[in-house]
């Protein structure tokens, strides 16, 4: 063993986990990723991972490569080149919101330390996608409102709304779009298109954050609440009968809050 494996907090060297932060409340975090990160000697972590979660690490070099105004932001290759250079001697720990194989590219890069001789494991996380809209009381199905949800992407590699929104629009599920703020005014015509105007939409702006936003509309009144909000990234668009759920438990819930710790917990 050299010197720098003696210095590891596993002992062991040649290793990757990948794990889930959430979506940004930083006691939405497993157990079993928050026991990864007291063993972690490295953790390579990105923009939206709450800031907090990062006291865990109480071992480990914290190193930022995520995207940032103004900062400098490293490829996609130069992280899995630092997961692999530091993985040959460190417990690397890779921290990615929500969960890392629901846009989070966490599958490639286990795939890429695995070619270069890692162990890797990953830990799952608590998805924005679901998670967003359930803190704000909005459930992604619901009998007889919602049988089923898609989770889609509004920017693809090539920089595009996906071709499954089109189709998403034509289903009676409910939609969940992430990336997608920029592309909303196509996403609105998509669902004019199959005559939903009427249809619910909420977008809900830095979820489960203290400076989370949110704006609730129909399919034709969207934009105009966007504008008058200023809601921008990251945010996540739901769009289905079952954002009416929130409207019809708001009092119950404003109740519950102003008697109780447990929902600011
Ligand atoms: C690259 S994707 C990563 C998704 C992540 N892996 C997950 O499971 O939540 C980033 C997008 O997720 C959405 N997102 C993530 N966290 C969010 C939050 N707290 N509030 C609103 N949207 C969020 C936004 O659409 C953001 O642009």
């Amino acid at each position: 063993m050299n010197k720098n494996q003696q210095h590891t907090n596993s002992g062991a060297t040649g290793k990757l986990t990948v794990i889930g932060a959430g979506p940004g409340d930083p006691d939405l975090i497993t157990l079993k990723a928050v026991k990864a990160l007291q063993l972690a000697d490295v953790v390579l972590y990105d923009a939206l991972v709450n800031p907090e979660l990062l006291n865990h690490a109480v071992n480990a070099e914290l190193v930022f490569v995520g995207k940032r105004k103004g900062c400098y932001s490293y490829q996609q290759e130069q992280i899995n080149e630092l997961i692999v250079e530091r993985g040959k001697t460190q417990n690397v720990v890779r921290l990615k919101g929500g969960d890392p194989f629901i846009f989070g590219r966490g599958a490639e890069e286990m795939e890429y330390a695995a070619q270069f001789g890692l162990q890797v494991a990953m830990v799952p996380g608590i998805s924005s996608s679901v998670a967003v809209p359930a803190s704000q009381n909005i459930p992604v199905t619901k009998r007889g409102a919602s049988e089923s949800f898609w989770v889609i992407t509004g920017t693809t590699k090539e920089h595009k709304l996906s071709n499954d929104v089109a189709l998403a629009a034509k289903s009676n599920a409910t939609v969940v779009i992430l990336m997608g703020m920029s592309k909303l005014p196509a996403i609105v015509s998509l669902f004019k298109k199959e005559n939903k105007q009427k249809t619910p939409i909420a977008i809900i702006q830095n979820g489960t954050r203290e400076n989370e936003k949110i704006g609730i509309a129909t399919i034709e009144t969207i934009e105009k609440v966007v504008e008058n909000k200023q809601l921008t990234n990251p945010a996540i668009i739901i769009i289905g009968e079952v954002v009416n759920h929130r409207s019809a438990l708001q009092s119950a819930i404003e109740t519950y809050k102003q008697s109780d710790q447990v929902t600011t917990l």
